[in-house]
């Protein structure tokens, strides 16, 4: 940020009614609500002066006048159709702007999983450390949160950040940002979710990165979300199918994240979250090309958060094919016959 920009902002830092500014976009999202603030503003004194102007200068001033009709003011009109169409495009390429920056998380950025469930909020940061209504987070860290529901739309809300997103049951929502003010701040749920929606919050701490690390390191231990989805996924039966080297009766599943899969009417998809998320669930959908639709569906069998440590399994084990072997160590080949081509046989 400039120090003109600073210069700028530095008045709406002290009205008392916004909250603090925290994150990365906060300065920028204000300047926005002000400039959007002060237009108002402006309009709504110009117009109402013009209102006041208009009718003392205008006012009848016999009980018999008629006011000569006017026809037409091109230059006029022009101007009154030119200039908002000017501002707004202002605000539309600068809105624009921010959303992009806030809705396309880094590559490098620290993920979170939240999962918004009636009525509180789980979190698991990477190393497997859990927590309930509560986020911790390291200072000056990019941090991206992957978020979804367990039953109906909740929105995570934190002021202090300027970030909002739905969280929809059955997809994903991604918002990044980076806390860039050590202290705590209010996290709501801001979509009314059934009766204690009021009580669907918690706080948002930002530490110092050491101190984050202590408090990673305190609790009780968890497994990495990857760790547990690398069990699920051998106790789930999934390893059994998705063998290396396309071996299996389902493809494989190393280096496929994220990488452009064919399906079998001939279209691609991007091996993302919810593609995975949805072969899981309804895994006779979108079928990869050159197998048939065996798979069973796992819905009522795994929970969100257990589709996200898949999901994260999965990732851990894509990238590159030349890391297949990482994947490899967790696969067992010898616990099946080699399976015959797709095709010839059926899953019970
Ligand atoms: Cu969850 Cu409102």
């Amino acid at each position: 940020m400039t120090v003109e920009m600073e210069m700028t902002l530095s008045p709406i830092m002290f009205i008392p009614f916004m909250p603090e500014q925290a994150s990365n976009f906060a300065q920028e999202i204000d300047l926005l609500y002000f400039f959007l603030i002060a237009l108002t503003f402006f309009f709504s004194v110009a117009i109402g002066v013009a209102i006041f102007y208009f009718a003392i200068k205008y006012r009848r001033r016999r009980e018999d006048e008629i006011p000569e009709p006017i026809e037409g003011a091109l230059k006029l009109e022009v101007a009154w159709t030119v200039i908002p169409l000017l501002i707004s495009m202002v605000i539309f390429a600068w809105g624009a702007k921010l959303y992009f920056q806030m809705y396309q998380p880094p590559k490098e950025a620290l993920e979170i999983f939240v999962t918004g469930k009636q009525w509180m909020w789980r979190v698991q940061h990477p190393d497997g450390q859990r927590e309930i209504n509560q986020l911790h987070l390291p200072l000056g860290r990019r941090i991206k949160l992957t978020m979804t529901s367990e039953d109906v739309i909740h929105s995570y809300y934190i002021p202090a950040f300027r970030t909002k997103a739905d969280v929809i049951p059955g997809r994903y929502s991604m918002i990044w940002f980076e806390p860039i003010k050590v202290g705590t701040f209010h996290l709501f749920c801001a979509e009314y979710c059934g009766t204690n929606h009021s009580k669907m919050g918690g706080d948002v701490v930002v530490m110092e990165p050491a101190d984050y690390q202590a408090w990673l390191g305190g609790g009780t231990r968890e497994e990495s979300p990857t760790a547990a989805g690398g069990k699920l996924f051998s106790s789930l039966a999934c390893i059994t199918c998705h063998m290396d080297e396309n071996r299996g009766r389902g493809p494989t599943l190393a280096g496929v994240f994220g990488s452009q899969v064919t399906l079998d009417n001939g279209t691609t998809i991007t091996a993302d979250e919810a593609y995975v998320r949805e072969s899981i669930l309804t895994p006779t959908v979108k079928v990869v090309k050159g197998y048939t639709p065996i798979m069973p569906s796992f819905q009522g069998q795994v929970s969100e958060e257990q589709i996200l440590q898949l999901i994260s399994y999965i990732k851990s084990i894509g990238g590159k094919r030349e890391e297949s072997s990482a994947g490899s160590q967790a696969t067992s080949p010898q616990q099946q016959p080699p399976p015959k081509p797709a095709g010839e046989r059926q899953e019970q």
